[in-house]
């Protein structure tokens, strides 16, 4: 299980039933790289979401769809710990223990929190003000060494970082300091409809973004239909921000460089290309849309996985709660 010489890498992920592409080729695709080399850990952060209103039983469906993608991208149950945060105690204790080594005023600069309470005016509850420590908790449990993070998050775990040199500082060496691990600009996908923009799952226009389990004529059409630039020739130039995000879209999907790209569709215009995008994220995400149904067809097997995750990230967190427990002066059990 453990391996002490191996390094630890940990993320979580939002349960949401519209995670995009942005977030198969920024993200998830990415963490495959990691398995047999670190420790890995992956959460889906159902104690996060309720931050924000959710509705029950869609959380529930939500929750386990989440653990099924990961595994329909590929992820290995025997290499990665996949797990469910509200099974594992330990995220809540230690994160009410770090909330007292945490800041009014850190907090209050958290540009997430900012965002959030511009847009949730009317629920700014203490959950979404202490979401950050909830994560520090997330992290520091597992002596994570590296946080892959979209770079929305990096100020998250930098604060993470700050909660742990404090703690260590106060007491002595307790956790590790982790590291943010951002992905490469090369794999930011950015909105069909604006592609300035980040791609989002919760842009409210639907053919901005392109999900992954989005079904083979959806993709295409959002293709056809996606933003470009003007002049017609398929080349990498910083002036031609939405070829280049179709041209990333191919790359990731098909291993080409851009300059092959280029000279496939030299004189050929932008609408062949985009159907040939929109073709190669179709094809490439019909074995990920295929084994996620096959997965969500057996639930048992799915809770099982988060079981048997949880009983893992369990014994591992244990090991680190017990230590700050014991140091900030708890009485032993
Ligand atoms: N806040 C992250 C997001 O919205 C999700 C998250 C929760 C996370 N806990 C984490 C990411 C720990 C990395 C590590 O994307």
């Amino acid at each position: 299980m453990e391996n002490q010489s191996k390094k630890t890498v940990f993320s979580g992920v939002q349960p949401s039933g519209n995670l995009t592409i942005g977030n198969y080729l920024g993200a998830i695709k990415n963490w495959k790289q990691f398995e047999d080399d670190y420790n890995s850990l992956y959460c889906v952060v159902d104690l996060h979401a309720i931050t924000v209103r959710q509705e029950p039983a869609e959380l529930r469906r939500r929750t386990l769809e989440t653990l099924a993608v990961f595994m329909a991208c590929g992820m290995d149950v025997s290499k990665n710990t996949l797990f469910v945060q509200s099974h594992v105690s330990a995220h809540a204790e230690l994160a009410w223990v770090l909330n007292c080594y945490s800041m009014f005023g850190e907090l209050s600069r958290m540009t997430q929190f900012k965002d959030k309470s511009q847009k949730h005016a009317n629920n700014i509850n203490a959950g979404l003000f202490t979401y950050p420590v909830l994560m520090a908790a997330d992290i520091l449990l597992y002596q994570t060494d590296i946080v892959p993070v979209g770079v929305d998050q990096k100020q998250h775990v930098e604060l993470a970082r700050d909660i742990a040199q404090r703690f260590n500082q106060t007491y002595s060496d307790t956790f590790i300091v982790p590291e943010p691990y951002i992905a490469s600009s090369g794999t930011k996908i950015m909105s069909l409809a604006d592609p300035t923009k980040k791609m989002s799952k919760s842009d409210e226009n639907a053919n901005a973004t392109v999900r992954i389990l989005d079904s083979k004529d959806d993709i295409i059409r959002k293709f056809k239909r996606a933003v470009t630039d003007s002049g017609s020739e398929v080349r990498f130039s910083e002036d031609k921000p939405g070829i280049c995000n179709l041209m990333t879209i191919y790359s990731c999907f098909s291993g080409k460089s851009f300059e092959d790209i280029e000279k496939e569709f030299e004189g050929r215009g932008y609408g062949d290309f985009k159907l040939a995008v929109g073709e190669m994220c179709a094809d490439s995400l019909s074995p990920i849309r295929d084994e996620f149904a096959h997965l969500l067809s057996d639930k048992a097997y799915l809770e099982n996985v988060a079981k048997e995750g949880a009983q893992k990230a369990s014994y591992l967190a244990q090991k680190t709660l017990s230590k700050v427990y014991r140091k900030v002066g708890f009485l032993a059990k």
